[in-house]
């Protein structure tokens, strides 16, 4: 068989074993893996060295905002830098939230994100569709899921974006998405007492003597957890299933696993700041730039949600990449409810799982592969085509170096961002090489893809484990 392409002498890693073989793709796809390709198939073929490297699937990022209206301003990362910090990342996959704004309906919402994707996108995409309002927007769940987007997502926040869901507007999502194999997302946080708690800090007096230290101050745990366990109940009785988005606490993954223990079909995910960051870091002088919803949490959550990465009930990480520049977050003018939310992450998320999972020894490698690509593809309805390194697949591969670090420095990276939470850290895992669908779009460390190479990748009904 001819082959387009040979990785050549690299460790193969899945969710599941670790091979040291070849692999060759032709057409997009993995077509062969085996021992001594290069040898035999070498005629005509692109050969890549990856002896002493890891080769893993693409990561899949089911948890990005790409050129997001929101806090009165626009995620400063679109389609071109955001796909291009995917690839870097060794991030092959994302999936995007399509939102509808004012009276506009789920179709044009999808239009809306298909415009700002298309020519652009580098790496392949797919997108969630947020549930804005859920009377008007009900009858046409059923046509999205026939269009590909079987996953929907409401926010149990955000009344200010006119993004808000109600609890019956949750039942109502839940229930229908049972009936026609869809998945409910949620943003949980409690909000009615989570706007009480800021308003009775949200004086003068208190934003001179905490600054952005106020948003953990107003956001303990229990206003994620009381959220989770709502959005829990409801799916229970709905029968329903249920994916908890950036879950922050590990008071939620306590919940998670209960809910799961007793039957109830909810995932849950966590991003990558989650399980590295804590709170400490809004009492610094640039503490507004890591503000995002939900906040960092404490040492003990991080330590919880590791734990809930390697017993199961945290099931992928992601990283609800939404970038904000430090002109973008100094809108905030020492208020912190008017702080831009979000970071960037794209490119640090397979780093950051690899070096403080797997060099920590918090995860196997096969875990990490496990948790950034084959789970989140799986759960999304992407597997068997994303997530893994078989016969058939896409050709979606990053080729890592097991413990060669570098060091993250956001004007050498590809996001528009001027700034990074990660500044300075050394890491490991970062792409030396990334194919998508056999197309090589990293090489030696080097963006050589191209915009409007990324395709939009329409799904199948979501899959929990
Ligand atoms: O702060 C965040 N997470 N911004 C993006 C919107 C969301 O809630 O996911
Ligand atoms: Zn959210
Ligand atoms: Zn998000």
């Amino acid at each position: 068989m001819k082959l387009d392409t040979i990785i050549h002498g690299g460790r193969l890693v899945t969710a599941s074993d670790t091979t040291r073989t070849d692999l060759g793709m032709r057409g997009g796809k993995i077509v062969a893996i085996g021992q001594g390709l290069a040898k035999t198939h070498a005629n005509g073929a692109k050969l890549v060295e990856a002896k002493g490297r890891y080769v893993i699937p693409g990561g899949v990022d089911v948890h990005v905002h790409l050129a997001l209206p929101f806090c009165g301003t626009t995620s400063a990362d679109d389609y071109d830098s955001g796909t291009r910090a995917g690839a870097a990342g060794g991030v092959t996959t994302l999936i995007d939230f399509a939102i509808p704004y004012g009276e506009e309906s789920l179709q044009q919402a999808v239009d809306n994100w298909s415009s700002r994707a298309e020519g652009k996108a580098c790496i392949d995409y797919a997108f969630h569709l947020a549930i804005t309002n859920w009377k008007r927007q009900k009858k046409d769940i059923s046509r999205m899921i026939d269009r590909g987007i079987p996953t929907f997502k409401q926010f149990m926040i955000y009344a200010k974006e006119g993004w808000q869901s109600d609890d019956a507007d949750m039942y109502g999502a839940l229930e229908l998405l049972s009936e026609l194999g869809g998945m409910l997302c949620v943003h949980a946080e409690s909000s009615r007492v989570l706007d009480m708690l800021i308003e009775r800090r949200h004086s003068r007096a208190e934003m001179k003597k905490h600054g952005a230290y106020l948003h953990t101050m107003t956001r303990p745990n229990f206003i994620e957890a009381e959220a989770i366990q709502r959005a829990i109940q409801w799916t229970k009785v709905t029968g329903g299933r249920l994916f908890v988005v950036h879950m922050s606490t590990g008071d939620g993954a306590d919940l998670i696993k209960q809910a799961q223990e007793e039957g109830v079909k909810v995932l849950a995910e966590t991003c990558a700041q989650y399980l590295v960051l804590d709170d400490d870091v809004f009492a610094g002088k640039d503490g507004h730039l890591y503000a995002t919803c939900p906040q960092l949490k404490k040492p003990a959550d991080q330590k919880r949600l590791w734990r809930g990465l390697k017993s199961g009930e945290v099931c992928s990480v992601s990283t609800d990449t939404c970038t904000f520049t430090r002109k973008q977050k100094a809108m905030w003018k020492g208020d912190w409810t008017k702080i831009p939310m979000g970071m960037p992450g794209l490119e640090t998320l397979l780093p950051i799982v690899f070096t403080h999972g797997v060099l920590k020894r918090r995860l196997t490698v096969n875990e990490f592969v496990d948790k950034c690509c084959t789970t989140p593809a799986r759960v999304m309805g992407l597997y068997p085509r994303k997530g893994g390194l078989h016969i058939g697949g896409d050709a979606d591969i990053a080729i890592i170096h097991p413990t060669k670090k570098r060091k993250v420095d956001w004007r050498k990276m590809q996001t528009n961002c001027d700034w990074s939470p990660f500044q300075g850290w050394e890491l490991a895992g970062f792409a030396e090489h990334t194919f998508c669908r056999g197309e090589q779009i990293v090489e030696d460390y080097k963006f050589v893809g191209r915009n409007g190479y990324g395709q939009f990748i329409p799904r199948s009904n979501p899959g929990l484990r």
